[in-house]
C-alpha cells in the first residue's frame, strides 16, 4: 500500500519536492524511527483525538485536516495539516502523503471523495458506503431496499407543506422532518405535531430537501459499531444503550440493558450493514428499540463514534485503534468487555461557566474514574470530554461516571 520510496526516505531525511510524506518528515532526527503508517484523517476534533491516542502506541503517524492548529487533535501531537474539508486541494494534500485517508466526521462533498479515489489514493471507508452516511434520504432508500427495517419516509422538497400534510395523514402525527444532510447532535431532525406548525417554522424552509419520517415510538435508543476490514473480515461490539436528550448524545450503557436476543438481533443486523454496503472502519449503526420489540435503523456514521468512547478500557480493543486497524487492512483486535458493564457519561458545558482547572480533582476523587478532556475552550452545550466508569453492573457504572461528571461541571 505505502509507495516503496516513503520509507526509505524518510530514514536518509532526504524530502524531496514533490514527496509531501518526505517534506512532512524533516523535523525528524536520523534516531527517530519511520512510523509503522501515516493515516491521513479528515478532521481534527475529539474523535480525532482518540484516534491519535490509540496510534502512539501503534506506531502510527496520524496527520489531521482541520482548520486550526488548536484543534483536539493537533493538540495531542497529531500532525497539522490546515485547510477545509470542502477543499479538494487540500484534501490531496493530506491524501499525498497518507497511506490512507479516513475521517473523523461526514462533512466531505463525497465528490472529492470520490476525485481522491481517481486519482489513486485509497480512501476508507470509500465513497460509496461514506455516502450512506452524509445522506440520511440515500441511506433510507438503500437499507429499505435491502429489506431493513426503518421508519416509514418520504423524499419532499423544501416547503412543501401538502406533501407532509399527506404524509402525516398516512402515518400519523406527529411526523419528523430532517435534513438529509449536514445535520449533528439532533441539528436538522425536528418534530413536528402539524402542518400548521411546519408553516409556522421558516428555519426549515431553508433546508436543500427534506426527508419526512414516521415518529417512531422508542423504548430505547441503541448504536452497534462494527469494524472491518477491506478484505471483509470484522468484529462487532457489544450493543451500546444510548441516551439523547435535545437530540444530544448524554450517556452510554454497555452493554445495553435489554433481552440477550434482541442485543444479538441487533449486532446481527450491524454486521450485515457493514458488509452489504462493503464499510471499511468503523461502522456505527443507530437503532431504535421499539415498544413493540422491533430494531428500526436510525441512520448510519462511516468512522469512530460517539456512542463508543466506552471502548477505550471497556473493552479489549478500543474503537479507535480498530478503526486505524482496519482502515489499514491490519488484524484486528478483540472487541471483548473487561467489565459486566461500562457506562460513559458526556461532559457538555452548562449555562454557567466551569474552571475545570479547578473540579478535575474532585472529579478524580473516585479512583475508578476515567476522565477525556478534549481541550476544548467552555462554551454552553459544548462537548468538553467524556467519563468512563467500568463497575460490576451497569447503575453502579452510570451512579459513579454522572456523580464524577456533576463535579466536575460545578461552577
Ligand atoms: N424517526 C424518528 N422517530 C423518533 N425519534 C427520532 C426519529 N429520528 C430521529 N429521532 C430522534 O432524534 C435524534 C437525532 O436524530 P438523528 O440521529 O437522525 O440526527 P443527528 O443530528 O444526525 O444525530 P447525531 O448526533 O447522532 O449525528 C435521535 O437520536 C432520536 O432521539
Ligand atoms: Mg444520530
Amino acid at each position: 500500500m505505502r509507495s516503496t520510496d516513503g520509507p526509505l526516505t524518510k530514514l536518509t531525511g532526504v524530502p524531496t519536492d514533490d514527496d509531501a510524506r518526505a517534506t512532512a518528515t524533516t523535523h525528524r532526527g536520523p534516531e527517530v524511527s519511520v512510523p509503522t503508517a501515516v493515516v491521513g484523517m479528515v478532521g481534527g476534533g475529539q474523535l480525532a483525538r482518540m484516534t491519535q491516542q490509540a496510534a502512539i502506541g501503534l506506531g502510527i503517524e496520524l496527520q489531521v485536516l482541520t482548520a486550526h492548529d488548536w484543534d483536539p487533535a493537533v493538540l495531542a501531537g497529531a500532525r497539522f495539516v490546515p485547510g477545509d474539508p470542502d477543499d479538494l486541494d487540500a484534501l490531496l494534500a493530506l491524501a499525498k502523503g497518507s497511506d490512507v485517508v479516513t475521517f473523523d466526521h461526514e462533512h466531505v462533498p463525497n465528490a472529492h471523495l470520490r476525485a481522491l479515489v481517481d486519482a489513486g489514493h485509497v480512501v476508507r471507508p470509500g465513497p460509496a458506503a461514506k455516502l450512506l452516511a452524509q445522506d440520511k434520504s440515500v441511506a433510507r432508500r438503500v437499507l429499505g431496499d435491502a429489506g431493513i427495517t426503518i421508519p416509514a419516509f418520504v423524499d419532499a422538497a423544501p416547503g412543501d407543506v401538502a406533501a407532509a400534510a399527506r404524509f402525516g395523514e398516512a402515518n400519523g402525527w406527529p411526523i419528523v422532518v430532517k435534513a438529509p444532510m449536514g445535520g449533528y447532535d439532533g441539528r436538522g431532525v425536528h418534530v413536528v405535531a402539524s402542518p400548521a406548525e411546519l408553516e409556522d417554522r421558516p428555519d426549515l424552509h431553508t433546508y436543500d430537501r427534506w426527508l419526512l419520517e414516521a415518529h417512531v415510538d422508542i423504548a430505547v435508543e441503541l448504536a452497534v459499531l462494527v469494524a472491518r476490514r477491506p478484505n471483509g473480515e470484522s468484529v462487532t461490539y457489544p450493543v451500546v444503550e444510548t441516551v439523547q436528550r435535545d437530540g444530544i448524545c448524554r450517556e452510554l450503557v454497555m452493554p445495553a440493558r435489554i433481552p440477550d436476543d434482541v442485543a444479538t438481533r441487533a449486532e446481527e443486523l450491524a454486521a450485515t450493514i457493514a458488509e452489504r454496503i462493503g464499510a471499511t472502519g468503523i461502522l456505527a449503526v443507530e437503532l431504535f428499540l421499539t415498544r413493540g420489540g422491533d430494531l428500526v435503523v436510525n441512520e448510519l456514521a462511516a468512522r469512530p463514534h460517539n456512542s463508543g468512547h466506552a471502548t477505550i478500557e471497556g473493552t479489549t480493543t478500543s474503537q479507535f485503534e480498530n478503526h486505524l486497524r482496519s482502515v489499514l487492512d491490519w488484524p484486528l483486535g478483540a472487541p471483548t468487555l473487561l467489565a459486566p458493564a461500562a457506562a460513559t457519561v458526556n461532559l457538555l458545558g452548562p449555562a454557567e461557566p466551569v474552571d475545570l482547572t479547578r473540579t478535575v480533582q474532585h472529579a478524580l476523587e473516585d479512583p475508578t474514574v476515567h476522565l477525556h478532556l478534549y481541550a476544548k475552550a467552555y462554551a454552553p452545550g459544548r462537548k468538553l470530554g467524556h467519563v468512563t466508569v467500568l463497575a460490576d453492573d451497569p447503575e453502579a457504572a452510570l451512579g459513579a461516571a454522572r456523580a464524577a461528571a456533576e463535579a466536575l461541571l460545578l461552577p
